[in-house]
Formats: structure tokens, C-alpha cells, sequence
């Protein structure tokens, strides 16, 4: 398995690692190296677009995008760039980040972003996907994604309840 990163995460704000730590988290757990940046789509645009269009030659295959409000951020590394992109909407904004969803999920016809859900569900469910796709063009990630598919059944079958 490669070092160098394989997974981008770009967040518009470094208020977003709250949720997004759940992400990078699970990536270390699946061992993906991964990178993470903090560029927004509108307080720092030109960093966005250098970070989305230099990625597939440093090797990246897929980035992972989280933003709140009117969350841009997915779809303006979408345009830069070829490399699937999964878009994780923020939380905690005045509609509690349907405004986020929305705004990442409402892409026009033509350039996708892969939306997850609202907030630390989606963050997790982001790093999930990337190991789906990178298990499609290597054997260890594959095997990494059937032992977490099988352990989590198994948990979600042997879960006791409370009396
Ligand atoms: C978005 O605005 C960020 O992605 C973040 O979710 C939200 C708030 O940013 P801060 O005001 O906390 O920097 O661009």
C-alpha cells in the first residue's frame, strides 16, 4: 500500500474538523493515507483551485470536501478537478444544515459531488466511500472493506440491551 496520500480532505473552515476529525479517523483506520486542508471556496479560492487541479499528479484519487452554509466548496473542487468528489455538508448553521446539504447535494448536470449526510454520520460514511473506491483497483483495500463490512454486522447483531 502507498504512503503517500491517497485521500484529500479540504475543509472551508478549520471550524469543520470538529466533525471531520470522524473522518480522518476512519481513514487511519482503514490505514488510507491522507491529507487535510483547511482552503475555503470564497475566502480562498485561488488555494481551492491549486489544491484541485495539482491533486491527481501528486497521486490522489479521490478528496473528500466539507463545508456549511452555502457550502460551495465540493462543487468548486469539482470543477477543478477529474477525481470523484464526496461532499460532506456541515452542521449547526440556521437550518441546521439543510442549507449545507442542499447547497453540496443541488449540483447542475455535469459535474457530480458525491453528497453523504449532514454532519459526523456523513463524515464517517465519506471515509467509507473513498475505501469502496479505492477497494475497486486494489486487492488490500478490498479485503480491508470485507472485514469491516463483516465485523460491523457481526456488532450490530451481537448488541445486547440494557434491562
Ligand atoms: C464554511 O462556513 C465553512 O465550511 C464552515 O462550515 C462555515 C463557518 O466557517 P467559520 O465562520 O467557522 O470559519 O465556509
Amino acid at each position: 500500500m502507498s504512503s503517500k496520500p491517497l485521500v484529500s480532505i479540504i475543509m472551508g473552515s478549520a471550524s469543520d474538523w470538529d466533525t471531520m476529525r470522524a473522518c480522518s479517523e476512519t481513514l487511519d483506520k482503514f490505514g488510507i493515507p491522507h491529507e487535510t486542508n483547511v482552503a475555503s471556496a470564497h475566502r480562498a479560492p485561488d488555494k481551492v483551485a491549486q489544491i484541485a487541479s495539482q491533486a491527481g499528479a501528486r497521486g490522489i484519487k479521490v478528496f473528500i470536501a466539507a463545508a456549511g452554509g452555502a457550502a460551495h466548496l465540493a462543487g468548486t473542487v469539482a470543477a477543478r478537478s477529474s477525481l470523484p468528489v464526496i461532499g460532506v455538508p456541515m452542521k449547526g448553521w440556521a437550518t441546521d444544515g439543510l442549507d449545507s446539504l442542499l447547497s453540496t447535494v443541488q449540483m447542475p448536470r455535469g459535474i457530480p459531488v458525491l453528497t453523504v449526510a449532514i454532519g459526523k454520520a456523513g463524515a464517517v460514511n465519506a471515509a467509507i466511500a473513498a475505501l469502496q473506491i479505492l477497494a475497486l483497483s486494489d486487492e488490500q483495500y478490498a479485503g480491508i472493506l470485507e472485514k469491516f463490512r463483516q465485523d460491523q454486522t457481526r456488532q450490530a447483531s451481537n448488541t445486547e440491551l440494557e434491562k
